[in-house]
């Protein structure tokens, strides 16, 4: 049987990475094969990609450069990492992909939708994650929990807000595929809902 492909999304510190976590833990101890990755990054080549657009000194840096560096470590990681896992028959778990380079890119910086989901698709060979969790929360709520102070992190509250609703925007057009949460919930209480709808869907696929 393929594997399956779980992504986390929504906006910095809205909890991806705590929850992506906790879902792979609840995974391996039950004997379910998974693996957990993160986006940009995941592979060393992604990774040294990840430094650059993290930088803070890089605050020049231009749209589109940006979009071509998420897409080239996204292409890397895709081929690297996530098909082999998939084609082993595991479960992967994805701190964000496709999606928030259309929440970031497309609404965050204005680039066209069409072009980022053309460029997606040449990037990931049309891969497509199986289910998606977007955590929702205010900018202002979620960017109090850190303080990296990397380059997407000291952008203006108008840029996380344009990201805020260009998620919601693809969770609306893909609610099949886009399970919306409410990140101001604790992370016990998210993670439990989580738990509930990953195995629902994976009974509807038995
Ligand atoms: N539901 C929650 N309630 C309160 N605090 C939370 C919640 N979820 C996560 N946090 C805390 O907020 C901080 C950021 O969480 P996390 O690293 O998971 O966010 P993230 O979405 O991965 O952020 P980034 O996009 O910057 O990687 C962490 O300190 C975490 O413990
Ligand atoms: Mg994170």
């Amino acid at each position: 049987m393929p594997g399956f492909l779980i992504t986390f999304e929504g906006i910095e510190g809205c909890g991806k990475s705590v929850q992506a976590k906790l879902l792979y833990e609840h995974l391996q101890s039950k004997g379910i094969s998974s693996v957990l990755t993160r986006e940009p990054g995941g592979s060393d080549i992604s990774e040294r990609i990840r430094e650059i657009l993290l930088d803070r000194r890089h605050l020049d840096m231009v749209p589109y450069t940006e979009l071509f560096l998420y897409l080239a470590s996204r292409a890397q990681h895709t081929q690297e990492v996530i098909k082999p896992a998939l084609a082993q028959g595991k479960t992967v778990i994805c701190d964000r992909y496709i999606d928030a380079s259309l929440a970031y890119q497309g609404e965050g910086r204005s680039i066209s939708r069409a072009l980022v989901n053309q460029l997606n698709k040449t990037a990931t060979g049309g891969l497509m994650p199986n289910l998606t969790f977007l955590l929702d929360i205010e900018p202002e709520i979620a960017l109090k929990r850190i303080e990296r102070g990397d380059r997407l992190e000291i952008e203006s509250m108008e840029f996380h807000n344009r990201v805020r609703s260009g998620y919601l925007k693809l969770y609306r057009e893909n609610s099949d595929r886009i399970v919306l949460l409410d990140g101001t919930k604790s992370i016990k209480q998210i993670h439990n809902e989580i738990k509930d709808i990953f195995e629902a869907r994976m009974m509807k696929l038995e």
